[in-house]
């Protein structure tokens, strides 16, 4: 059932071109220029007129949300709140029939994302749900939402459930964009049309796997490793050190690049790996100078890269070079390779990839 793969995670990894694929399917028409995601139709005028977004969500998928934030904020212009639904649901939020609550569970049993759900709904804020289990309780208690289609995900670190998660929410915010004007007719087309190739990008990104398997071989026994990123790559470097965290037992920690000046930099030193997310946007020049900061004080330097990057080569230890893409579908493909790190170290280490210890793929407790 593993389909000749040696563990769920690593066939689940490998699924990915075909699990976003799947999620687009039948919603997106980017020739004729149509996005369609059934589950919003009924709402869409709440969702439009909604004076703020709420995300909550848990783990993986609370970095899922945070991506989204970026994403609605960009194209949408709405104000974007992302929050862990174990803290959302004990604080006494500010919350009401204004807001557009999105939750997001791949499970869609979260005990906490259900409660934050409940709470939201008692006062009368609109609940949309991305969840990949159909039928699940998420699924049930919100009023509308988009399933994410990946197919049942085994694996407890969760991989192809994420990517399909952003594919709904990147659907969702040009949807929502386009729809309120603040993202031009030419503008819209153009990010349909390249959102189309990424299942093909991702499968390239794929091929990458003997690269990183070195880089594993190389890494699998440091202590602690460091990911950075800025912008649309900075939840990117939190998934990819929860991942590396999860499965491989190595302390690892991801922050926004610019933050490592204000703490973590007193942490680099030979011993420390600090992968960085580096691709050609809007902050790479600040991510080139990070890189510095690190190779300044002989941190090692793994790099993901756009392909044919030419100065962050002469820089780090190794670069992984992926397809380029617009800014805002990045993380699709960035993410790819950081699942593949943390599962060569996981195995390298011994480590039960698909069932970690002390975790469970639906939390049903708080
Ligand atoms: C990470 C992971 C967990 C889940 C979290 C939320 O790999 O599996 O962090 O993402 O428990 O689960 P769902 O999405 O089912 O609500």
């Amino acid at each position: 059932e593993k389909g000749g793969y040696d563990h769920f995670m690593l066939k689940e990894i490998n699924e990915q071109p075909r699990s976003i694929a799947d999620c687009m399917r039948g919603r997106l028409d980017a020739k004729n220029g149509r996005l369609v995601l059934g589950g919003l139709r009924d709402y869409m005028n709440k969702f439009q007129n909604a004076k703020r977004i709420i995300i909550t969500a848990c783990g993986t998928s609370w970095h899922a949300g945070l991506v989204a934030e970026y994403l609605f904020e960009e194209f949408a212009r709405i104000p974007v709140e992302v929050e862990y639904a174990s803290e959302f649901r004990y604080r006494n939020p500010v919350v009401g029939p204004e807001d557009f609550i999105i939750a997001i569970s791949q499970s869609g049993e979260t005990a906490d994302t259900l409660a934050a759900i409940e709470l939201a709904k008692s006062k009368g804020a609109t609940i949309f749900g991305v969840c990949n289990v159909v039928g699940s309780s998420i699924a049930r208690a919100t009023h509308a939402g988009s399933y994410t289609h990946a197919g049942p995900e085994i694996g407890v670190a969760s991989t192809k459930a994420f990517t399909a998660q952003i594919s709904v929410l990147t659907m969702m915010a040009l949807k929502l964009g386009y729809q309120r004007g603040t993202l031009s007719e030419s503008r819209y087309m153009q990010l349909l049309s390249e959102l189309e190739t990424i299942p093909s990008k991702v499968e390239r990104a794929l091929k990458l796997n003997d690269k990183i398997q070195v880089i594993a071989e190389k890494y699998k026994d440091s202590r602690n490793f460091l990911y950075l990123g800025r912008g649309y790559n900075f939840p990117v470097a939190l998934e990819g050190a929860l991942k590396l965290k999860e499965i491989s037992y190595i302390h690892a920690e991801g922050y926004p690049a610019a933050e490592m000046k204000h703490g973590p930099i007193a942490l680099i030193d030979e011993e420390m790996p600090v992968v960085f997310i580096a691709t050609k946007d809007s902050s790479y020049e600040k991510v080139v100078s990070n890189i510095q900061e690190v190779k300044a004080r002989k941190g090692k330097i793994i790099a993901v890269v756009t392909e044919g990057d030419d100065t962050v080569k002469h820089m780090a230890d190794y670069i992984i070079e992926i397809p380029d893409t617009e800014e805002a579908f990045v993380p699709l493909i960035s993410v790819i390779p950081l699942q593949q790190l943390s599962y060569h170290i996981a195995v390298m280490r011994g480590c039960n990839v698909d069932q970690p210890r002390n975790l469970a793929k639906s939390v049903t407790v708080e």
